[in-house]
């Protein structure tokens, strides 16, 4: 199987932060790649602000936050993927982009190496077709907050061989993770049961039946979810929610999938969520 070492990340974003801080924990030598030095940077130094935190609450010491930040390298040169055993693709969930840059890693990544995608909802077949190995493609689907949450769903396209996806398999576990093997269907397991129920909370509200705290207490404490959909949504971003929802809508053609007006809406008003600070709450 093959034998994964130095694992690449694309994208800085809420996930690839994650991703990045769930590999060094499990030992691996990480490189982050954004498109800029800037963004890379203020990435490390999210991940370092968490640890300073962990430490005050006696959750960490100082010898793992060297020891975690120390295997983490942040780069804006793709070709500092070049080396890795696995990359894992963790930028905006837009089909179009992640084609392009699986068309680019191609040129770039040992001929060897796995590429996977950490996309919710996209077809991973399409971006393995933009490889010249798509039996080394396949979806690692980890949840937000990676470091915190212990689903990982690894999507098998139709080209995906068996050793690929049990490299997957054994990487999820290495990170400490539940992995569940899933085909490459819009939304997976967790995101096609997950997105009708979140789009059905903003439609009640639409209509009026109860107020956003009233519906995210009622979820809560009716059944014993640990937030509401609209904390939810804010955490995940209302944007990729709306992708999510759009890719799903593509596939199935299921009502139930159609992004309702005002999420939209919130979207082009820059209203994202807890990474701008203003979504259905304010932080
Ligand atoms: N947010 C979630 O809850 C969640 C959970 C699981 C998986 N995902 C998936 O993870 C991926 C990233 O989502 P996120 O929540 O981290 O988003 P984000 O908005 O926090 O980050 C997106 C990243 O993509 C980069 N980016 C944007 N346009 C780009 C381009 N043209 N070329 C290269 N990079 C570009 C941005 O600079 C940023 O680093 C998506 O595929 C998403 O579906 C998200």
């Amino acid at each position: 199987m093959t034998e994964i070492k130095k694992v690449g990340i694309l994208g800085s974003g809420i996930m690839g932060a994650g991703l990045a801080e769930v590999a060094a924990r499990a030992g691996f030598d990480v490189v982050v790649r954004s498109r800029s030095l800037q963004t890379a940077d203020a990435m490390i130094a999210s991940i370092d602000k968490g640890f300073a935190k962990a430490i005050e609450r006696g959750k960490s010491t100082e010898d793992e936050r060297a020891a975690v930040l120390g295997r983490i390298s942040a780069t804006d040169q793709l070709g500092a993927l070049a080396d890795c055993d696995l990359v894992i693709e963790s930028v905006v969930e837009d089909l179009a982009v992640k084609k392009a840059l699986f068309a680019e890693l191609e040129q770039i990544v040992k001929p060897s190496g796995i590429i996977a995608t950490n996309t919710s909802t996209l077809p991973v077949v399409e971006l393995a077709m933009q490889t010249k190995r798509p039996d080394k493609v396949c979806g690692i689907h980890f949840f937000n907050p990676a470091p915190a949450m212990k689903l990982v769903e690894v999507v098998r396209p139709l080209t995906a061989s068996d050793e690929t996806i049990a490299a997957a398999m054994a990487y999820a576990t290495a990170c400490g993770k539940d992995a569940v093997e899933v085909k490459d269907r819009a939304g997976f397991i967790v995101n096609a049961l997950l997105f009708p129920y979140l789009n059905n909370a903003v439609r009640i509200w639409e209509q009026g039946t109860a107020s956003i705290e009233s519906i995210d207490t009622a979820m809560k404490g009716g059944c014993n979810f640990p937030m509401g959909p609209f904390a939810l949504l804010d955490l995940v971003g209302l944007d990729t929610s709306v992708a999510i929802l759009d890719a799903l809508h593509a596939e199935f053609a299921d009502p139930n999938y159609a992004a309702v007006p005002t999420l939209r809406r919130m979207v082009a008003a820059g209203h994202l969520g807890r990474k701008t600070k203003r979504g259905f709450y304010s932080y």
